[in-house]
């Protein structure tokens, strides 16, 4: 376990719902309601946090959520216990998945690539765990190609990476270069917030 990650997330739990729950939140909202409607079989759901993205799952579904934080995923509790279907979590580093190969039919992230420290080999985790065939389903803010943003997001990385997020990742070229085929981008808002879907080749 990663515990310099873990300690800087369950102190941004206790802030997570007042800082994204009302602005952020709301406004992707629609977004993410359409991107979650295509859950289907066995799902994971990384990253879970204060559970802010559950009320826009589709009912019925069976969902296996993890975080690397315990204080994120004790916040979550009460949204996890309210939804209608069957949710999970566990306390889990993406980097390190406990979890048997080809074992989810989908993936879904949720701003979560901005933070996991070590993208490439997160998604690398993923590709492992998703069976032959299986999706992976993002919503993920990204760094720019346009000036002046992608200035600004470097500038900003250095300091929202002590209490959270990056804000300039390379989402899609990790995505890639983790070894994921047929990869679709969809730009929400500019070029920086981004839904992104992607297979693992079935052989
Ligand atoms: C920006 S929050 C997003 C939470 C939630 N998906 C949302 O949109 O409200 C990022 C989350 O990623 C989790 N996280 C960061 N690194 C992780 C890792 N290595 N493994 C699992 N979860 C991780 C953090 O604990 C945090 O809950």
């Amino acid at each position: 376990m990663d515990n310099a990650t873990k300690n800087k997330w369950d102190r941004a739990a206790l802030f997570f719902d007042v800082m994204a729950g009302y602005g952020a939140e709301k406004r992707w909202e629609a977004a993410k309601t359409e991107l979650f409607s295509h859950m289907n079989g066995k799902v994971l759901f990384l990253a879970v946090g204060t559970g802010l993205d559950i009320p826009c799952f589709p009912e019925n579904k069976d969902i296996y959520g993890i975080d690397i934080s315990p204080k994120m995923l004790e916040k979550a509790e009460n949204r996890v216990q309210n939804y209608v279907g069957n949710m999970t979590t566990e306390v889990m580093d993406v980097h390190d998945l406990d979890m048997e190969d080809n074992c989810f039919d989908q993936v879904f992230t949720s701003c979560t690539f901005c933070s996991v420290p070590n993208p490439v080999k997160g998604l690398k985790s993923l590709y492992r765990v998703l069976k032959p065939g299986g999706e992976l389903l993002m919503f993920e803010h990204t760094g720019s190609r346009y000036f002046p943003i992608s200035l600004m997001m470097n500038v900003m990385t250095p300091l929202t990476r002590q209490i959270g997020p990056e804000m300039n990742r390379k989402t899609v070229d990790n995505v890639q270069q983790a070894g994921f085929d047929d990869i679709k981008v969809t730009n929400v808002y500019l070029d920086v917030v981004k839904i992104i879907r992607a297979t693992k080749r079935a052989p």
